[in-house]
């Protein structure tokens, strides 16, 4: 499964790129928003960072606004993956861009059906939001399976981009399912590599290294 990381902030991108973790990176109006930048300035420094698609997302609603805002973005560099609200303008957007040669990612998505319109719309990426649907007390994860299900039946290319993450619980679920990728935020990737057993056992290693009195180097 590949890495997303979920942010604008650089600082962090930077971090864990240089971790070899990432393939890409997702943001959205409110991460934009949050990090106080320049929508095109700092998409500009994301894209130098990572190699792999940078979602953008347009903010206009109708085609005309989206596709023109899609040119600009677009601009940017050419590892950026335009993303469209699912809605049938965000659709039609998605037909015309993809078969342009863009990369799209489809967000929003709340259901299995929305995912299936997604991928007949040639989406590069459907964004299934699992923690949201959790908070309205319903199972992110099933979606994720239905659409790993629907997908497979008959073999859309479209990746399955699990968004919404919020536990560490459920990037294992997602694996375990076969999304394709899962756009996580940094806390949440960074958490990943924690175990309480792992760095008991470090600590218990380097106190009987420490009683031989060597070194490596
Ligand atoms: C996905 O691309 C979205 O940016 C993101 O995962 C939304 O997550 P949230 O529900 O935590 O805002």
């Amino acid at each position: 499964m590949k890495f997303f990381v979920d942010t604008a902030e650089t600082s962090e991108i930077r971090e864990l790129n240089d971790m070899g973790m990432l393939d890409g990176v997702t943001t959205n109006p409110s991460l934009i928003a949050k990090s106080g930048r320049n929508i095109l300035e700092v998409t500009k420094e994301i894209c130098d960072i990572v190699e792999g698609p940078v979602s953008a997302e347009v903010t206009a609603t109708d085609f005309d606004g989206m596709m023109r805002e899609a040119a600009i973005l677009s601009k940017i560099a050419d590892n950026i993956c335009i993303k469209v609200p699912l809605t049938p303008d965000g659709l039609k957007a998605c037909r015309m861009l993809t078969e342009d040669g863009r990369q799209v990612n489809v967000t929003l998505c709340f259901s299995a059906n929305q995912a299936l319109l997604a991928a007949k719309a040639g989406a590069t990426f459907i964004s299934p939001f699992i923690g949201r649907l959790d908070d309205t007390g319903l199972e992110g994860m099933e979606l994720i399976s239905e659409i790993r299900t629907i997908y497979d039946n008959y073999g859309f290319e479209t990746q399955i981009l699990a968004a919404s993450i919020r536990t560490v619980n459920h990037v294992k679920q997602a694996a375990m399912i076969g999304s394709d990728v899962a756009t996580v935020p940094p806390a949440i990737l960074k958490a990943l590599f924690k175990h309480p057993l792992t760095d008991k056992g470090l600590e218990a290693f380097l106190a009987d290294w420490a009683k031989t009195g060597q070194k490596i180097v």
